[in-house]
């Protein structure tokens, strides 16, 4: 912009007159109105994603902004300048490469790391050469790892699902067909939530069942294990007793399920049960108990040990 001068009704300003009226201005502005503060979205964040420090009431008379990590403001700790007049970010030696600076100041962290974790220092230089500083925190947070969903009957028409995860301080919920699990008086849940009973299973709580483990700022879902229940236990309709049967297949899950009711053995002891071809590759394992009246099944993961007979 050429300098020029300010034409008022009353004549015309010199425009030097002006910059001293303004620096003036901003000498005794008796008190700033507002505070540089720095804002980390979010404040707890998961591995992986993204972080911004957004930069709130800086002064309207900043000419540059300078990032530093820590709570602090030395030099080796800069991550990177940015100047309005000629618009362009200067990486420091705490660059990462990761970070992004816009022109209001705000600063942008890419893929975040649990190194990551710590204090931020944002320092504006204004035109009169003063400085404010205003220093914002992040915290990075280990992602949680996946669960899976184990079950077994140890009782005739009741099934046990049990969330497995390898994370110890996490929170579980289950969710039944996407939504979260509506629970009934035939459900129990321990008192960490990573079991699941039902006893008496009904036909109603056929359907994907999924366990989701979240802590901090991570969560993770099992996969879909599907319970099937061909037979109530106990028989609620007319159905002769040699008819009813039920299965339980965890299907979705690379492995299989298998669950017998009582109404099974009556199949077995017939001899017109012929057990079942699970429809995955990798089968569970179902071992009939030596006793008549029980019938135990296991669920395993591929490559666990057998069940003990
Ligand atoms: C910015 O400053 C104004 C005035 O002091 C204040 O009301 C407002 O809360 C501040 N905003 C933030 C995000 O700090
Ligand atoms: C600063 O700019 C970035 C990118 O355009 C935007 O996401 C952010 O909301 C802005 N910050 C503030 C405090 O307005
Ligand atoms: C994120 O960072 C990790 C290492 O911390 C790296 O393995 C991964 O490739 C990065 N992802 C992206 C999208 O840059």
């Amino acid at each position: 912009m050429q300098p020029a001068s300010a034409c008022a009704r009353r004549g015309c300003i010199p425009w030097q007159g002006i910059l001293l009226a303004v620096s003036l201005l901003t000498f005794w502005n008796p008190q700033p109105t507002a505070q540089l503060t720095i804002e980390p979205m979010p404040v707890d964040a998961a591995e992986g994603t993204d972080v911004l420090l957004l930069a709130h009431n800086a002064s309207e008379n900043v000419l540059g902004y300078t990032w530093f990590k820590g709570d602090m403001t030395e030099r080796r700790h800069q991550i990177v300048s940015y100047s309005i007049l000629t618009q362009t970010a200067t990486p420091g030696t705490a660059f990462s490469g990761r970070e992004t600076i816009y022109p209001n100041g705000s600063l942008l962290f890419v893929n975040v790391t649990q190194e990551d974790t710590g204090f931020y220092t944002l320092q504006t230089t204004r035109n009169d050469f003063s400085n404010e500083v205003a220093t914002g925190e992040f915290r990075v947070h280990e992602l949680v790892t996946q669960p899976t969903i184990q079950a077994t009957n140890t009782t005739p028409g009741s099934v046990v699902m049990t969330c497995l995860s390898d994370d110890s301080g996490i929170s579980i919920m289950w969710i039944f067909n996407s939504r979260t699990l509506q629970f009934t008086e035939r459900m129990q849940l321990s008192q960490d939530h990573s079991t699941l009973s039902i006893d008496p299973v009904r036909q109603e709580d056929a359907g994907e069942y999924q366990c989701e483990v979240s802590k901090a700022a991570s969560s993770s879902r099992s996969d879909p294990f599907r319970l099937a229940v061909i037979c109530e236990w106990p028989p609620t309709s007319g159905l002769s007793v040699g008819a009813i049967a039920g299965i339980v297949t965890g299907v979705l899950v690379g492995v299989a399920l298998v669950a017998a009711l009582g109404c099974f053995l009556l199949h077995t002891r017939t001899g017109r049960y012929q057990g079942f071809s699970p429809p995955d590759p990798t089968p569970g394992r179902h071992t009939p108990a030596s006793t008549p009246g029980e019938f135990i099944f296991s669920h395993r993961r591929p490559g666990a040990p057998s069940p003990a007979p």
